[in-house]
């Protein structure tokens, strides 16, 4: 049992590198939204849901190793979009599977109608799921199925 029913979550949500760019960056594969927008739209998400959301943006692997690290017995879950890390860090990869909270992995576009190097993720073994391809709305989706799960293990 982690929280009684209905109780406060806390979810840590990490942005890899480049999403700072949101809204400027490849128009056409990520869309319009910012950075910010994302992080609103995840807050008053996370309001309804009762979950707090603390948001983490780096450019820098070590960053988001330390991030990951910090957030046992701070948080309950993790949502992350690694970016361009996905594909490449064994280091993310470990961290995750080190502090062994329940993660969600979500991407902008849909990784696997692109390059083939996108099609591989480091997260995806370690992560609940992932959600790929809904623009913005795959954090949001992301973040509903996160807390469910949370929410279920409560249950049982
Ligand atoms: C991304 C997909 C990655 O391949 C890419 O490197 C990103 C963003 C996405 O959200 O679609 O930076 O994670």
């Amino acid at each position: 049992m982690i929280n009684a029913i209905g109780s406060s979550l806390s979810i840590l949500v990490l942005h890899g590198p480049n999403l700072n760019l949101l809204g400027l960056r490849e128009p056409s594969i990520y869309g319009s939204v910012t950075l910010d927008e994302i992080n609103r739209l995840l807050e008053e998400e996370g309001k309804k849901l009762q979950t707090e959301i603390i948001v983490l943006q780096s450019n820098h692997e070590g960053v988001l190793v330390d991030a990951i690290h910090q957030a046992r017995g701070q948080h309950q879950g993790i949502l992350i979009n690694a970016a361009a890390y996905t594909h490449t860090s064994v280091a993310l990869r470990d961290a995750l599977a080190a502090v062994a909270l329940p993660v969600v992995e979500v991407h902008l576009s849909n990784i696997y109608r692109r390059e083939p190097f996108r099609h591989h993720s480091f997260i995806a073994p370690v992560a609940i799921g992932q959600i790929s391809g809904f623009g913005s709305q795959s954090y949001h989706l992301g973040l509903q199925a996160l807390v469910n799960h949370l929410r279920t293990l409560d249950k049982s």
